[in-house]
């Protein structure tokens, strides 16, 4: 089915992520984006997390638990304009990351994809190298692999959005 605009949210089976999923489904409707093409087909959202049942679940929630996407006719199963559907992503597997970009750019084409939501992250508990580690693998480097790799696949009106804290400003840390 073609869609006239594509989007990817990362880290999105639970937390802000799914929360931006459903945001994004909700007001395309009303958005800009939509209202400035009246040719629209509608906007396909990939929900990505790093495991498979925990993606395919959260998207099992909002197409069919989920009572204000419903109320709302928000998805083109209810006769909206939204579509969601699941693709793995790991951020701190190189291999996952391009998987994805590879994916994108079969389905979709050459810069072909909205936006890319870069969501995806840990907080964990305690203060320590290993927690430095492990954190900036994530949060930094698996962030700076997918914003290299998914650039590339962007509209030259795309967007790709970082969702971080202020904790992260260096004038904050810790270091
Ligand atoms: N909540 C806050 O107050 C707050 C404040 C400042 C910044 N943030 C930032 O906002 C973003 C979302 O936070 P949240 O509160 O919604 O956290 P959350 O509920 O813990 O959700 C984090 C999401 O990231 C996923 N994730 C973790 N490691 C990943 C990886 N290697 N590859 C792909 N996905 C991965 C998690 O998947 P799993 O379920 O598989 O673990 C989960 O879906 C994070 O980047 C966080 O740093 C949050």
């Amino acid at each position: 089915m073609p869609y006239t605009h594509v989007g990817a949210v990362t880290g999105a089976n639970k937390g802000i992520g799914l929360a931006i999923v459903r945001q994004l489904a909700l007001q395309y409707p009303k958005s800009a984006l939509h209202k400035s093409n009246p040719e629209s087909q509608g906007l396909l959202i990939y929900l990505t997390a790093r495991d498979n049942s925990r993606g395919e679940a959260a998207v099992r929630s909002l197409y069919e638990e989920d009572a204000q996407l419903k109320k709302s006719k928000a998805l083109k199963k209810d006769g909206g304009w939204a579509d969601i559907k699941f693709h793995p992503l790991d951020i701190r597997d190189t291999r996952s990351i391009r998987g994805l970009a590879d994916y994108l750019r079969g389905e979709h084409g050459e810069r072909a994809v909205d936006f890319v939501v870069n969501n995806a992250g840990i907080a964990m508990d305690g203060f320590d190298n290993n927690v430095v580690k492990t954190t900036l693998e994530c949060n930094y480097y698996g962030s700076l692999e997918a914003t290299q790799e998914f650039l590339p696949l962007l509209k030259p009106n795309g967007r790709l959005i970082n969702v971080s804290s202020m904790l992260g400003k260096l004038n904050k840390s810790p270091l």
